[in-house]
């Protein structure tokens, strides 16, 4: 790594060693929402197997962080959770690094914009394939090989599609069968001492990846989301991170079954209410109401 490439302070509000000894596989841990998730696990004493297809992005990461995180445990496998004989693989090969896998979380992913009458099978299949068979056979994999026996935590993230997914039916497809698979294995593994859960990012969580996904006609994406979200920012990767780090802690050893929304309150957002405001200021009650500081002003 060059001399002057900038090393980027990790940092956590979980205690110091929380996840000392343990072994988690992050799948598309080399970027965006995945390496955040990645650095804060190592910065918490983690073992972190990173994987997904693209292995100069995968090393790059790990020449990174390991910059950032002098010592940690942190290695690489190439996969393609779209096929069996990869994710097997991935599996394996975490275990032959590792001896063991105490945390999955399913983070690698992605979809293209399109509307429904724009896209033809092989592009509804390219996305239901990666998101929701490519996290079925992650969870089977890291079942059938350890967790069986052994338990452990899950995380699936998934994606705002609880009102539709217009402009991403496929994936607002993808992610409901997500969900819902979530909500069959906590009750299906819970003898075998597995607990799982969903993290669902806002349409907001802004990284160069994420964004290059969408091409330059959408160079925007996040940003147009803006009038909608009631915190008035967009969100960032380390705090879909802190939500994970969360839901795999003993902290959260009584929650399963559940799916935790990070969107600064964009769920919630309501036509009667809009937030139309100048988002680039924090919100502020006085920015809505007349001058005498008591009637909201209407903005219908
Ligand atoms: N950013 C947001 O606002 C937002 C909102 C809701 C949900 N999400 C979801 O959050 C997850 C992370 O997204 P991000 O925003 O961090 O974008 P990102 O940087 O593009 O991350 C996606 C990751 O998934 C990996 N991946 C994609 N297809 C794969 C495959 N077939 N096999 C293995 N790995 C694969 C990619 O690596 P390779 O290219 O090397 O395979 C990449 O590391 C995704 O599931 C995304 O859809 C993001």
């Amino acid at each position: 790594m060059a001399a002057s490439t900038k090393v980027a302070k990790i940092s956590s509000v979980f205690r110091n060693r929380l996840f000392k000894n343990k072994v988690a596989l992050v799948t598309g841990g080399g970027t965006g929402i995945g390496k955040a998730i990645t650095q804060e696990l190592l910065y918490l004493g983690c073992n972190v197997m990173i994987a997904s297809r693209k292995v100069e992005r995968l090393e790059a990461a790990v020449d990174e962080i390991r910059t950032s995180i002098p010592g940690c445990q942190i290695n690489y496998t190439q996969c393609n959770i779209r096929q069996e004989e990869s994710v097997k693989a991935m599996v394996a090969r975490t275990l032959e690094e590792y001896g063991k896998i105490d945390f999955l979380v399913n983070n690698g992913g992605g979809q293209f914009y399109s509307a429904f009458r724009d896209f033809n099978f092989k592009g509804w299949n390219a996305v239901v394939e990666t998101n929701l068979t490519g996290t079925y056979l992650c969870l089977r994999e890291v079942y059938q090989q350890w967790m069986k026996d052994h338990g452990g935590a899950v995380v699936n993230i998934i994606a705002e599609m609880f009102s539709g997914m217009p402009g991403m039916s496929h994936s607002g497809a993808a992610r409901a069968g997500v969900e819902n698979l979530t909500k069959t294995l906590a009750v299906e593994w819970a003898d075998d001492g597995i607990r799982i859960n969903c993290v669902c990012p806002g349409n907001s969580i802004k990284s160069e990846t994420a964004t290059a996904n969408y091409g330059p006609a959408k160079s925007d994406i996040f940003e147009s989301n803006l009038p909608t979200i009631p915190l008035g920012r967009l969100g960032k990767p380390e705090e879909v991170s802190a939500a994970v780090c969360y839901l795999l802690c003993p902290a959260a050893s009584f929650v399963t079954g559940t799916t935790m929304i990070v969107d600064g309150g964009e769920i919630l957002f309501n036509a009667r209410w809009p937030t139309g405001r100048d988002n680039t200021k924090a919100y502020s009650w006085e920015d809505d109401c007349e001058e005498d500081n008591s009637t909201p002003k209407s903005k219908l």
